[in-house]
């Protein structure tokens, strides 16, 4: 057995009386990609937080490539995990690529080395080079997100935690951006965990779906096989969403030819 790229056992972190997270565990070998799903404050984006360190945990242990993440300083650990903002946050009053190369700037980098990466990532998540110079504002909504993705890449991290990445796109570059991410993903060679709220989009891109209702896992598994094994009528609800939707979808689509 290989070890897992994320290992989270006996998570939980309360806010006041209410329970975020109520004892969270989930594996995630290296080299999978999990779509993390549930209803807003379903505690989705705690989960997130808690894997790289932004928040500390009231219980539990996290291993991030079978260390300790309690262990070491978090900035440590932020640096090997790249994050994707559902709002993005890019710097407006840097360029593209200053904001790319935020990471690698704090580790130090050569200026040659940061230039050249700036280039590959932006080849990499598709957006044409010129676009380096210019500031965020004039990028479209699609495009700054692309350059979210490549920031998150920049200082080339192994583990990648996506919260809503494409949630505020619309339908079309979204389709694309999740496709190309998908396909980065394997190309890299990436663990990666995204949030989504579209169930559609997680049976589509995901090889696992984990189901989160209330701060704890209802349901968890590869899309295919978590409707027939879960009786949780809302887990129920969720999944077959997306596929009433394409059923509904052809038959209008057939009433109109
Ligand atoms: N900083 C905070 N202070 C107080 N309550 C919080 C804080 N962050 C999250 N919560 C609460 O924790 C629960 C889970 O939140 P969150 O992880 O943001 O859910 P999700 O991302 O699934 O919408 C919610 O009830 C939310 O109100
Ligand atoms: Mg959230």
């Amino acid at each position: 057995m290989t070890q897992p790229a994320i290992e989270l056992i006996g998570i939980e972190k309360r806010y006041g009386a209410q329970a975020a997270l109520a004892g969270v565990s989930l594996d995630v070998p290296a080299g999978q990609f999990v779509a993390l799903v549930g209803a807003s404050g379903s505690g989705k984006t705690t989960l997130l937080k808690t894997i790289n360190g932004l928040i500390a945990p009231d219980a539990g242990q996290i291993r991030v490539g079978g260390e300790d993440a309690g262990a070491a300083p978090p900035h440590q650990l932020r640096r090997r995990i790249g994050y994707v903002f559902q709002e993005v946050g890019l710097f407006p009053h840097l360029s593209i690529a200053e904001n790319i190369v935020i990471t690698p700037k704090l580790l130090g980098w050569e200026r040659a080395r940061m230039t050249a990466r700036v280039e590959e990532l932006l080849d990499l998540v598709a957006l044409p080079r010129e676009v380096a110079t210019r500031a965020p504002s004039e990028l479209s909504g699609g495009q700054r997100q692309r350059v979210g993705v490549a920031r998150a890449l920049a200082a080339e991290p192994k583990i990648m935690l996506m919260d809503e990445p494409f949630g505020a796109l619309d339908p079309l570059t979204r389709d694309s951006l999740g496709t190309d991410y998908r396909a980065l993903h394997d190309k890299l060679g990436l663990t990666s965990v995204m949030v989504t709220h579209d169930m559609t989009e997680a049976v589509l891109l995901a090889d696992r779906i984990v189901v989160l209702e209330a701060g704890s896992i209802v349901a968890d598994g590869p899309p295919g096989a978590l409707l027939a094994s879960t009786e949780n009528p809302e887990v129920r609800a969720l999944l077959e969403a997306p596929r009433r939707q394409a059923e509904r979808l052809r038959q209008r689509l057939e009433a109109a030819s």
